[in-house]
């Protein structure tokens, strides 16, 4: 009954619109800049939409806190636990740190086609992290863990950038890594860290 009514209502208001907006004179040319600026629109909508469901591209979901002053003495963001690891289930794992103006380690060689997840955390201030033509991009929020999930498909260098501004070293805050071919990399052998279980050490 309630539905009902809130359906006609709902019709009543689009049918006064329209009949206020054809009351209204519009220019000729004014309509057409209407509607394209009406597709620009859309297409743009149309874009973020496909990027979210096809390409991976999200926003960094988990909200994943961590005590930016004292990483080093994490379990997880120790610095022996730096870098790239293999879990017990077989994922690819990297942990890497942000910081003024520099991402340690220093530099990493990941395997391709893999999928790899990356986990950021920045040990002062707002950093970002940037790799051009995939869907590596966010901003490490002093505080927080950003977790994304990537896989690179070719094997070569690809550039690691910083794209917040972070201070006067911002422009010269960027690195490189390697992805070398999935058969040729083998996993570095890591010292066996008992606690660390995949990022389960929330504060
Ligand atoms: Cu770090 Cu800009």
């Amino acid at each position: 009954m309630q539905i009902d009514a809130i359906k006609a209502k709902s019709v009543q208001l689009y049918r006064d619109v329209v009949t206020q907006l054809n009351a209204i004179h519009i220019d000729h040319l004014e309509r057409k800049w209407i509607a394209i600026s009406m597709i620009i629109l859309a297409l743009m909508v149309g874009i973020i939409v496909i990027d979210a469901f096809f390409h991976g591209v999200n926003p960094p979901s988990k909200v994943e806190t961590i005590d930016s002053a004292s990483l080093h003495l994490s379990k997880e963001f120790a610095e022996e636990n730096l870098g790239v690891q293999v879990d017990d289930k077989g994922n690819v794992v990297v942990r890497m740190v942000a910081g003024r103006y520099s991402f340690f380690p220093k530099h990493i060689d990941v395997p391709a086609e893999t999928s790899i997840t990356f986990r950021w955390v920045s040990m002062d201030v707002l950093h970002g992290v940037h790799i051009p033509m995939t869907n590596m991009s966010t901003m490490i929020v002093p505080g927080y863990v950003a977790e994304i999930t990537t896989t690179f498909p070719k094997p070569g260098e690809y550039p690691l950038l910083c794209n917040e501004y972070c201070g006067l070293g911002h422009n010269h805050m960027w690195s490189n890594i390697s992805v070398i071919a999935k058969e040729d990399w083998t996993a570095k052998p890591t010292t066996p860290a008992p606690a660390t279980q995949g990022g389960s050490n929330n504060e």
